[in-house]
């Protein structure tokens, strides 16, 4: 038998197998029950208060004594736009309507870029979860020593080679190469910057080649033969995040589910006007709405983020559920329904026997 590879160990996993952070999706018993199975169980906590972060560390904590990863959102501050944020809630006008909304006057930003946010950096460093991840860019040094001197492990997101030397000189652990095929946020650090839109196994190959940091392969990989290949290419693990969304201990509602059961998880999108970044999920009303000929562009993230949100919560009162946020990788059609820990049973089964 083989020993447990270096970078499992400096993790204190025995799976190759994390769990993707899903803000809003993953909760704590998702998290503790992959990490109890061996793999590495993770929350985002980009959206969530510094309060009710805490407390999702705690409750996971309470559920698993393995390591588990917590999340954080580092995009530049929103910049609000009033003549912007304006052409939108009108472009948008005609959905809140038949929400039976009146659409609001403004919308903000809702929450904080991890950048800026006080607050949860001093929870961390109170709280000191083993691993700490970053999507949509870097905080500063002092906050990456500090975290790092805390014994803090650290991981963070690159969706070209460009920012995977940009994580590589900021002393990061390990590189989460995330595909154009993944579910949810693109973690590109510039929004605005040009996208070669690489797949996974392509920027795992580039990462593997000109990187000296562990690899970590994310974006349609649903299954033990997608894992497998991950560490083909020289991926030290496989982050899933769709693959999830299925298990009962997600906090996905019955609409998500029943679209990702669908036809529906056949056509997703990657799209800028849910939120007003890039992020990929299954096509709806919203998305052609937001994406018709002649639409303006998005109020910035998280600021369309907000409009989208309230949108959804007026229509989802009346049985409406197409203006929801339902992200989903490409690999969508081969979710399945498990719980998750037989979920990370027969991913390892299938890994081991391809
Ligand atoms: C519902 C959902 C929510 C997500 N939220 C986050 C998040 O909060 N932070 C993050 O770094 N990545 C997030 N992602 C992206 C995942 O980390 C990962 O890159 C992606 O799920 C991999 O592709 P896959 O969905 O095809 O497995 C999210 C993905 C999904 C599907």
């Amino acid at each position: 038998m083989h020993g447990i590879p270096p970078f499992l160990t400096r993790l204190g996993i025995q799976l190759p197998i994390i769990q993707a952070p899903m803000a809003g999706v993953a909760t704590p018993q998702l998290a503790a029950a992959v990490s109890n199975a061996g793999g590495l169980g993770s929350l985002g906590i980009g959206p969530s208060p510094v309060a009710q972060a805490r407390q999702m560390i705690e409750q996971t904590r309470a559920l698993t004594s393995r390591p588990f990863n917590i999340n954080l959102f580092c995009h530049a501050a929103a910049q609000p736009d009033t003549a912007r944020e304006a052409a939108w809630l009108q472009h948008l006008a005609p959905l809140f309507t038949a929400a039976g909304m009146a659409p609001p006057s403004a919308i903000n930003a809702g929450y904080q870029s991890f950048i800026e946010d006080d607050q949860t950096f001093d929870m961390l460093l109170e709280l000191c979860p083993p691993i700490v991840s970053f999507h949509f860019g870097l905080p500063s040094a002092d906050r990456i020593e500090a975290l790092q001197q805390a014994g803090i492990c650290l991981l963070a997101t690159a969706t070209n080679l460009h920012e995977a030397r940009l994580i590589e000189q900021a002393g990061i652990d390990a590189i989460v190469a995330q595909g154009i095929e993944a579910g949810g946020h693109r973690g590109m650090f510039d929004p605005e910057a040009d996208d070669e839109q690489l797949s996974t196994s392509v920027l795992v190959r580039l990462l593997v080649q000109h990187t000296r940091l562990p690899v970590i392969a994310a974006g349609g990989i649903m299954d033990g033969a997608g894992i497998r290949a991950a560490l083909d290419l020289g991926a030290a693990a496989a982050q899933l995040g769709t693959a999830f969304i299925l298990c009962p201990e997600s906090s996905a509602n019955a609409a998500y589910r029943q679209a990702l059961q669908s036809e529906r998880a056949a056509s997703t999108r990657l799209t800028a006007c849910i939120s007003g970044r890039p992020a990929r999920g299954m096509l709806n009303d919203l998305i052609r709405h937001g994406e018709a000929a002649g639409s303006p562009p998005p109020a910035d993230y998280p600021i369309a983020y907000d409009a989208a949100k309230q949108l959804n919560a007026a229509a989802s009162q009346r049985g409406n559920h197409e203006f929801a946020a339902q992200w989903a990788g490409q690999g969508a059609p081969l979710a399945r329904e498990l719980p998750a820990t037989e979920l990370v049973q027969q991913l390892v089964a299938e890994w081991r026997g391809a």
